[in-house]
Formats: structure tokens, sequence, C-alpha cells
């Protein structure tokens, strides 16, 4: 028993670890066109969002997109499950479990992010070692401090939340 009490907090302490400063909030419904607006602006052709969720950016871009790829990195079991099986007909998506830094970003012409402002203090050496030139990331909400040099676009709408866009 006490073995099992001893693996269950290192699982704990291990996911706590992977997980980012990003707990699971979708991307408002209202912003999907203007994300598809800037895909299509781009022309990205294949797009990871990294921390997938349920799958809502995806899924919306590979209906506008069909013929373009789309792919889903997410941590959380169920999250991921109930994505897998809701895009499951769809060849052009693809989902994957895990965390964004044991996968690769490089097949990826574009990245998605919606993480929170902590998740990019803490991790944004790493995230500048994955990135590719010629890569563009898309963050939802909030600015990647360490990539202002990089940025292209800042996205405002009235009473909608900011975009930003940068090329690496
Ligand atoms: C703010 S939500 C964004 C969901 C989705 N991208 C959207 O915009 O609708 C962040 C997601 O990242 C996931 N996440 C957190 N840390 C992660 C990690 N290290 N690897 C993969 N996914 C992670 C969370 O489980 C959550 O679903």
């Amino acid at each position: 028993m006490p073995e099992i009490i001893l693996l269950a907090v290192c699982v704990a302490l291990f996911a706590k670890y992977l997980m980012l400063n990003a707990p699971f909030v979708p991307t408002h419904k209202v912003d999907l066109q203007r994300i598809g607006d800037m895909v299509e602006h781009y022309d990205i052709k294949r797009l990871v969002d990294l921390g997938s969720g349920n799958g809502r950016i995806i899924g919306y871009l590979a209906k506008r997109f069909p013929e373009r790829n789309f792919a889903g990195i997410e941590i959380a079991p169920l999250l991921f499950s109930l994505t897998k099986i809701r895009f499951w007909r769809m060849k052009k998506i693809k989902i994957i479990l895990g965390s964004v830094f044991n996968h690769g970003w490089r097949d990826y012409d574009a990245i998605f992010v919606f993480w929170m402002p902590k998740a990019f203090e803490k991790k944004i050496e790493k995230i500048k070692q994955r990135l590719i030139q010629g890569q563009v990331v898309i963050s939802y909400a909030f600015p990647i401090p360490g990539l202002s040099d990089h940025l292209v676009e800042k996205n405002v709408e009235v009473k909608q939340l900011p975009i930003y866009v940068y090329k690496i």
C-alpha cells in the first residue's frame, strides 16, 4: 500500500513538472475567424496547436481548410481521448498525447499557443531552441516576451482578445 501511495505521488509530481501554466480554457469561438484569416494570410499549410485542449482550433481550421494539415499535442489524457474520438474520421488532423516538449515542432510551418504569461517566462529558452527559421508563431491573448524582435503583427479587435504573430 505505501508503494502505491508513493507511486501516485511520483506520478502527480512528474505531471506537474511537465504541465505548463496553461489550464484548460478554450479559445473564444468569436476569435476563430481571425485565427483562420491569419492561416490564410500567412499561407500556413501545417499548423500544430501546442496544448490543443478540446481541439476547438484545429477542428475549426480543418473544416475551413480541408486540404491543409493540422495537429494538436495535449498532455491531459481525457482531453486527448475526447479529441481523438471527435476527429477520428478526419485524416488531416493528428492528435498526439504528451508534453509539447517531448515532441518535435519542426514538421510544422506554424505553431499556435494559448499559454499563460508564466509559462512563457519559465519556458522561453526551451521554446526558442525548438523553433526553426521561417516558422510562424501565433500566440492567443498573451505576447511572448522573448520573441518580441520577431513580432510581425498584433491583431486587436474591440471586445476581443489580442492575437500576436511572430515570424522566426
Ligand atoms: C489554455 S488551454 C488552450 C486549449 C486550446 N489550444 C485552445 O486554444 O482552445 C491550454 C492547454 O494546454 C494543455 N497543456 C498544459 N501543459 C501542457 C504540456 N506541457 N504539453 C501539452 N499540453 C499541455 C492543457 O491541458 C490545456 O488543454
